[in-house]
């Protein structure tokens, strides 16, 4: 008989667990309530909604492989190896820092070969995501890939570019915060500086995917937009990794667009 999937068991509002592994979810949205973190709780910085989003992603795709940028305190590499129970799960992170707690969970269950944090990489670095990929998933293509690192334009487009030629198609490609030159905050005017003033907002790169899927064949099925994040899903086509750039995928109509 199939063994039943792991689940989330939610405890409240923002606290749940995956198979005995607690889980607070944070959202660091100014004004949004901060929970109490009970010692041992992992700390995954999502809002509820998008926890439950990520559930109904994982169920579908079922990844085995997945590739994910940006540590931070360690909650979300543990939240999608445990909810997918992934056969690998790559992560990282700028920081040179080992994150503590995801050591202890990769070591009380043995998860050596199976979750691997790599610090102090930065997401701009092709070459060597390319080399990871390489490296950690031999010929295997990846299923999922979430981009939660540092949600800056060249930043993003040069990990996209880099990783998803390797995803297979019909795989996912997820890039978080895209929102965040339009995001509301409260009591701010309309027209204030808002997050990051004075770097160009990550918006173009979704731009320039709508623009790749209308304009490439079978590179991308599809995306899915919601107010944080682009799913961007892998198309049939093969993609040469070598010079791979979403920003020339488009005919000069829609170059002419985001110029
Ligand atoms: C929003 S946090 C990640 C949160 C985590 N994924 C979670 O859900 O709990 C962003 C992380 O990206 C890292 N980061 C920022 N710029 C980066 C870059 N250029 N390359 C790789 N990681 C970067 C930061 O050090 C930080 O730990």
């Amino acid at each position: 008989m199939e063994q039943a999937p792991p689940a989330i068991t939610w405890t409240g509002p923002a606290t749940f667990s995956v198979e005995g592994v607690n889980f607070v979810a944070v959202d660091m949205r100014p004004n949004r309530p901060k929970p109490s973190l009970a010692p041992g709780t992992l700390v995954f910085l999502k809002p509820a909604w998008m926890v439950r989003r990520y559930a109904r992603l994982l169920r579908g795709l079922k990844p085995g492989n997945i590739f994910e940028l940006g540590i931070w305190q360690g909650g979300s590499c543990v939240f999608f190896q445990r909810l997918a129970a992934a056969r690998k799960l790559v992560t990282i992170d700028i920081s040179e820092k080992r994150v503590a707690a995801v050591d202890a969970y990769i070591e009380r269950y043995d998860l050596k070969d199976c979750l691997k944090p790599f610090y102090g990489v930065d997401q701009s670095d092709a070459a060597r995501l390319r080399e990871m990929v390489a490296q950690e998933f031999a010929e295997e293509a990846l299923d999922l890939v979430v981009d939660d690192a540092s949600h800056f334009l060249d930043e993003t487009r040069a990990s996209f570019n880099a990783l998803f030629p390797f995803v297979r198609p019909g795989g996912a490609y997820v890039i978080e915060d895209w929102n965040w030159a339009h995001a509301r905050i409260d009591k701010l005017p309309d027209d204030a500086p808002g997050l990051y003033a004075g770097r160009e907002p990550l918006t173009k790169l979704v731009f320039e995917l709508v623009l790749a899927c209308g304009s490439s064949k079978g590179i991308i099925e599809k995306i899915d937009i919601d107010r944080n994040s682009a799913t961007v899903w892998r198309g049939k086509a093969p993609i040469d990794p070598g010079g791979f750039d979403v920003a020339r995928l488009c005919a000069a109509r829609g170059r002419a667009l985001i110029a």
